[in-house]
């Protein structure tokens, strides 16, 4: 039977049809039509015909964005928002500093549902400030997951554009709470840009391989406190009303571009760390995340210094749709995490993580999205090992392998290789645990094949030699390979084939798979159980939440429900406080029907929007032929939930947007 998809199910297979179902069309399926059919404009539409013919390693093009990083390349992002709660809008005003490199073509830039107010040209003139004026511009067709590009033409000597735009109440990039949905008594916004979201409610280039450093200031229509991740200026002296200002000077892609507005406050942590939360938040959140500073101090140790200054964590409202989100300099996180006995931090590790591998050296496209992801796995086990022990990675790499097995059963061959075939399509809809668990397992043959002593610097090497750039899966396996075998040369047989890993299904044999560990002990307790020859009251005796979630992961998918009875009885699983155990438990509860845990499913679901739980839940819920409940719970919950999840779940339960109300905000 498949392992619950606790730790990770946004992955998990029938997450990855639902998202897949999710899109209208696949991206490059038809060319959008921009309105003007000016030559440029057709140009643009070129850009998102079928990516089957273009060969990304060769091209500048990324097919999910419109941008042409061979012909323009902003520099710098110079940001103004207004941030207006009263109708759930961004006001905003960009310049965008630009590099030309074909004089002939416009600035192409990413939008999605932006309403475009004005567009300026700018041309320097010497020391004093630019003559501006009005742009010729044109805002193409809307594609289904593309959205619409917005075409600006450039005359000689133009080096910057100014753009000011409105965002829709409905960003898919945005999530506008009610105060009900937080702690305290105010509303509040949080952005999720990553990974074609940053163009609904900023104008931008919005590809993985183009970077752009970005100042910003932002107001706030109620006395709330913005937190942008860059490195946060304080108030602008100057302003009468409060202005807060933002600044990264190291270059990032637009897919870490973030914002979040809120009652929120922050608690230094270490000499370079803190934690943001709304106050009723932040005594957990700062005791969950001491140990930041010894995270940061054991990452460096082996693979170079953190380069983005301060390394802060956010932890946002229970809607979140995912776990944590690498921001540069402020990682927004799910309060999921906050189980109080620091026993889910692993989170924050990987968060961590990405400074290096996501960050600092980011993927060139999306289909190459495991190079962010799985040596982002890797470093995040490294650092667990590093705070907690062998036995406590072993435990964690463990459960993510198990999580894969599991997933590889049920997926198509076809998508079962690093760099997927198909090329061109949104990383939400190819989300699974390949990316993850496949590529760490990866990294990890290759340091049991070659040693620490000669993988640890060469992975460093990869870090410190592509810093600030985005990279291609051929430029890691030409790199990687390299530099391995000139440190320690190994026979042809017992060298790992980075080929078929990379562009092979399922796991090489040559993968260095992790043993059960820890969790033989669990395995043995959890078969005599099954078997009626162990008390219900025994089991579990010096389990931490990993054992039970490793536990959870393989009951059998017929357990009867009064064996859960039993379970919930001796053992309280329905009051956990450790929301990644509730979660694992209520869908096996909610897959055989049990009905002691109704209550909190029921509270659960509305209060909670991390896609990893509600997909297993629902799918659960609608597998015990259920559908009526739910479909009931999802009516009640959806208001509450991110447009990333509404969009999702509505398929996985059969929602349609189109028939139903308008979603009304909820509170
Ligand atoms: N960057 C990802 C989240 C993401 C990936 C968002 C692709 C949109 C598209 C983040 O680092 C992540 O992987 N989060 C995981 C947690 C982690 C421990 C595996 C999550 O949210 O569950
Ligand atoms: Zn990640």
């Amino acid at each position: 039977m498949p392992p619950s998809p606790a730790l990770r199910s946004p992955s998990a297979a029938g997450l990855l049809a639902l998202l897949l179902s999710a899109c209208p069309q696949p991206p490059g399926a038809s060319s959008p039509r921009p309105s003007a059919p000016a030559p440029s404009a057709d140009k643009a539409a070129e850009a998102a015909t079928p990516t089957e013919t273009i060969d990304l390693e060769a091209s500048a093009r990324d097919p999910l964005s419109y941008a042409r990083a061979d012909e323009v390349v902003v520099r710098e992002l110079d940001l103004d928002l207004e941030v207006l709660f009263e109708r759930r809008e961004i006001v905003g005003r960009a310049t965008y500093l630009i590099e030309r490199h074909d004089p002939a073509a416009p600035l192409r830039l990413d939008t999605r549902d932006l309403t475009v107010e004005s567009v300026s040209i700018g041309t320097p003139r010497g020391e004093r400030a630019p003559r501006w004026a009005s742009a010729g511009y044109r805002l193409g067709a809307a594609h289904p997951e593309l959205g619409a590009p917005l075409i600006v033409d450039l005359p000689e000597g133009v080096d910057r554009v100014e753009i000011r735009w409105r965002t829709s109440p409905d960003a898919s990039g945005l999530h506008w709470l009610s105060p009900a949905q937080t702690r305290g008594d105010a509303p509040f916004l949080y952005s999720q840009s990553q990974a074609i979201h940053a163009r609904s409610w900023i104008p931008c280039q919005d590809s993985p391989a183009i970077r752009a450093t970005v100042r910003a200031t932002v107001t706030v229509d109620r006395p709330l406190r913005p937190v942008m991740a860059a490195v946060d200026r304080g108030l602008d002296p100057t302003s009468e009303t409060p202005r807060y200002r933002f600044a990264l000077d190291q270059a990032i892609p637009a897919y870490l571009l973030a914002i979040a507005v809120g009652d929120l406050e922050r608690r230094e942590l270490g000499p370079r760390t803190a934690v943001w939360a709304e106050p009723a938040t932040l005594p957990a959140a700062a005791d969950e995340l001491a140990e930041l500073e010894a995270m940061l101090a054991a990452i460096e140790a082996t693979f170079g210094p953190y380069r983005w200054g301060r390394y802060e964590v956010l932890i946002l409202p229970p809607s979140f749709p995912f776990g944590g989100m690498e921001n540069p300099v402020v990682t927004f996180a799910t309060p999921t995490i906050l189980a109080g006995d620091r026993s889910l931090v692993a989170l924050i590790a990987h968060e961590l993580a990405h400074s290096w591998s996501g960050n600092l050296v980011t993927n060139a496209s999306w289909d190459d999205l495991w190079l962010n992801e799985g040596p982002t796995t890797y470093l995040e086990r490294r650092i667990i090992e590093a705070l907690y022990g062998r036995e406590r990675a072993a435990m964690e790499w463990t459960l993510g392998a198990q999580l894969l097995r599991a997933e590889l059963e049920h997926m198509p061959a076809s998508e079962q290789a690093l760099r997927p075939a198909r090329r061109g399509r949104d990383p939400e809809a190819v989300f699974s645990d390949v990316a993850y668990e496949k590529g760490a397992l990866l990294l990890r043959t290759l340091e049991g094949a070659y040693g620490r002593e000669t993988f640890d610097p060469v992975l460093r090497a990869w870090f410190d030699e592509h810093a600030f750039t985005g990279q291609t899966t051929a430029a890691f396996v030409d790199f990687v390979g390299a530099r391995l075998d000139a440190a320690t040369p190994l026979p042809g047989r017992e060298r790992p084939s980075l080929d078929a890993w990379i562009y092979g299904p399922g796991l090489p044999n040559d993968a260095a798979l992790p043993t059960a560990g820890g969790f033989a002990t669990v395995e043995a307790a959890t078969a005599a159980w099954l078997a009626g020859e162990r008390d219900t009251a025994a089991l579990g005796e010096g389990w931490g939440p990993l054992h039970w979630l490793h536990f959870l992961g393989r009951l059998p998918e017929d357990i009867p429900a009064e064996r859960l009875a039993e379970l919930d009885s001796q053992h309280r699983l329905t009051a956990t406080t450790n929301l990644e155990v509730l979660a694992a438990w209520l869908e096996v509860a909610a897959r055989r029907g049990y009905a002691g845990v109704d209550a909190r499913l029921r509270v659960f679901l509305t209060t909670f929007g991390r896609l990893k739980y509600l997909a297993p839940i629902y799918r659960a819920l609608l597998s015990a032929e259920n559908d009526g409940r739910a479909r009931a719970l999802y009516n009640e919950a959806r208001p509450t939930y991110h447009p990333i999840a509404r969009a999702a779940l509505d398929s996985l339960v059969g929602f349609d947007p189109a028939a139903a109300q308008p979603a009304s905000p909820p509170g």
